[in-house]
């Protein structure tokens, strides 16, 4: 059975062609959503959904830049018509990119003396003003359809605090709360709900480092998170079932934390 109220709406997805935002389109496509999948990774895109033509289209898009941020506003309204769920997915670790190509990945621990300032400002750029830029530019549009929903990405390295991914990605993070918060309250008299999404963990392969095992150890449910299970709660918060929850940052972690 599907999901009340979601054929046909128009969901922009941003981090589309990242782990979880594909299983994000995957799913409100699949619930009949017309779907616009955005990433600066072009090749992502075209290899996730390059042989779907029915009710999506894929923008590439540095959603760092204001003018870039602007062109995606003006492409979706000149496609769809306008716009129902904008679904921030966009973010997490800092890898080459259109927007960077100059960085160097780095994997294990990052103590704060070791992340300098052009990384802590290209971290906050990727999660935290990327999510900001396509709220401003879209809620104009989700206003004109007098109702709508707007959801963003924290992390359970946020709500709970974590040694393994560093101070800059949980400071961006935080920044995701505070924006859903207010915007929770500033939109809600044009019934536009949002809420952000705090995921524990979801490998992109296998965990091969002892101390990240140790912490799926922790895992009450006794297993990793997939993209699946946060796909899933994106679409229930976008459907007619999500129309009264607003302003809340949900923890879908297994049970690692569990907000007082
Ligand atoms: N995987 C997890 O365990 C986990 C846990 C907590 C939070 N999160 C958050 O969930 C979101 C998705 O994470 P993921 O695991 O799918 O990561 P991912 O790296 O697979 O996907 C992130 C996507 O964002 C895109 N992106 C980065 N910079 C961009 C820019 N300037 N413009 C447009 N697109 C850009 C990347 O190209 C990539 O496709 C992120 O916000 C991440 O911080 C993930």
């Amino acid at each position: 059975m599907k999901l009340e109220g979601l054929a046909d709406k128009v969901a922009v997805v941003t981090g589309a062609a990242g782990v979880l935002g594909r299983a994000v389109a995957d799913r409100l496509w699949s619930e009949g959503a017309r779907v616009v999948a955005v990433d600066i990774d072009r090749a992502g895109l075209e290899r996730h959904f390059g042989d779907r033509r029915e009710r999506l289209e894929c923008v590439d898009a540095n959603l760092v830049e204001e003018a870039e941020v602007e062109a995606l506003v003006r492409a979706v309204l000149s496609t769809q018509g306008g716009v129902d769920f904008l679904v921030n997915v966009a973010g997490g670790e800092l890898k080459p990119s259109r927007a960077y190509p100059d960085v160097v990945e780095s994997r294990g621990m990052h103590p704060i003396e070791s992340i300098d300032w052009l990384t802590f400002q290209r971290t906050l750029a990727i999660n935290l003003t990327s999510a900001f830029l396509c709220c401003r530019a879209f809620v104009p549009h989700l206003k004109a359809r007098g109702s709508g929903r707007i959801i963003n990405f924290a992390s359970f390295a946020t709500r709970h605090g974590s040694i393994h991914v560093g101070a800059h990605y949980a400071a961006a993070k935080g920044g995701i709360i505070g924006l859903t918060k207010t915007l929770a309250l500033e939109l809600a008299p044009y019934q536009i709900t949002v809420n952000a999404i705090a995921p524990g963990l979801i490998p992109h392969g296998p965990i091969r480092s002892p101390a990240l095992q140790a912490t799926v150890d922790r895992i009450p449910l006794g297993r990793v998170g997939t993209p699946e299970d946060i796909a899933s709660v994106v679409a229930v918060l976008c459907s007619t079932a999500g129309s009264y929850t607003t302003g809340i940052t949900l923890d879908v972690n297994g049970g690692l934390y569990l907000a007082p």
